[in-house]
């Protein structure tokens, strides 16, 4: 019996020292929410005491806090007072493979990075491009998909391909690579930054910038919901999406590698995707 409850006990130290790695989960966590603790409910299941000493050993309930921009659909998007879309659904698979309660924290997009290092969250996740920049200052697992760059202007633009953008207004989100690239290769003075995508896209319908510069699959979203916008045939640029975490954890960076390999073998990341991206 006493070895049960070691066990149990080391269990949930185990999943603590996981998943409570974010902001304050200790004294913010909601109590009722040790008892789902995968410590709690599977290796402790055996006995009562055991059980009960895995919940106090866990008051945390193992919470991994993702740090996302909720303005990105179909990756992660505001649907009522829920934060849906692929990376939410493929997070919140990740943190069952895990063992973890997921979290997500919705704030700027140039933020997420410094939310990461800084510890205030476990990981990144927002459609995030794997750049060579980004990884002098996190790791990024595995990668779990491909976008493209797209260019979305007016139906009557008289841009008609990339060579077309010289010398135009281009509107982008602030600090994605759209905005790094096209920065670079349009200059920094024919770039007009905006915090969210969809008010890029607005102030293109309202004639304030030439086009846009956005991943292709948000691009697609937006130009269905707004009048009077195209995108063109050719993208901008090929990229690859992962989840970033702190250089720190490494731990956390091979077991989400781990459950990331699961996911895409099973099915499961191929099933999220098919419901959020109808295929052509
Ligand atoms: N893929 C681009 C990048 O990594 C844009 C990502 C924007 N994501 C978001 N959730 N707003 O820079």
């Amino acid at each position: 019996m006493k070895k049960k409850i070691f066990s149990a006990i080391m269990a949930a130290a185990m999943v603590m020292s996981l998943c409570a790695c974010g902001s304050n989960t200790a004294s913010t966590a909601p109590s009722e929410k040790a008892s789902e603790a995968p410590a709690a409910s599977s290796e402790a299941a055996a006995s009562e005491s055991a059980s009960s000493a895995a919940s106090e050993a866990a008051p945390t309930g193992g919470k991994l806090v993702m740090a996302t921009n909720a303005e990105f659909p179909p990756y992660e998007y505001h649907d009522n007072d829920k934060i849906v879309g692929i990376d939410a659904e493929i997070a919140a698979a990740l943190a069952k493979e895990l063992g973890c309660e997921l979290e997500i924290e919705d704030i700027a997009f140039d933020s997420v990075i410094p939310e990461v290092t800084s510890g205030k969250a476990d990981f990144g996740m927002a459609g995030m491009t794997v750049t060579e920049e980004r990884k002098q200052s996190v790791n990024f697992t595995d990668t779990y998909a491909s976008a493209k760059q797209a260019v979305i202007v007016k139906e009557d633009s008289d841009i008609s391909d990339i060579d077309g953008l010289t010398g135009k207004i281009i509107g982008v989100q602030t600090g994605t690579t759209g905005d790094i690239y096209a920065s670079g290769d349009y200059g920094d003075g024919n770039i007009e930054r905006y915090s969210k995508g969809m008010e890029a896209v607005q102030a293109l319908s309202q004639g304030k910038v030439d086009a846009v510069i956005i991943d292709n699959e948000p691009a697609k979203v937006y130009v269905s919901e707004n009048e009077g916008l195209k995108l063109l045939d050719s993208a901008y640029a090929e990229e690859e999406y992962a989840i970033c975490v702190s250089l720190d954890n490494k731990d956390l960076l091979d077991k989400l590698n781990t459950a990331l390999a699961k996911l895409k073998e099973d099915g499961t990341i191929d099933g999220i995707v098919a419901k959020y991206i109808k295929s052509e």
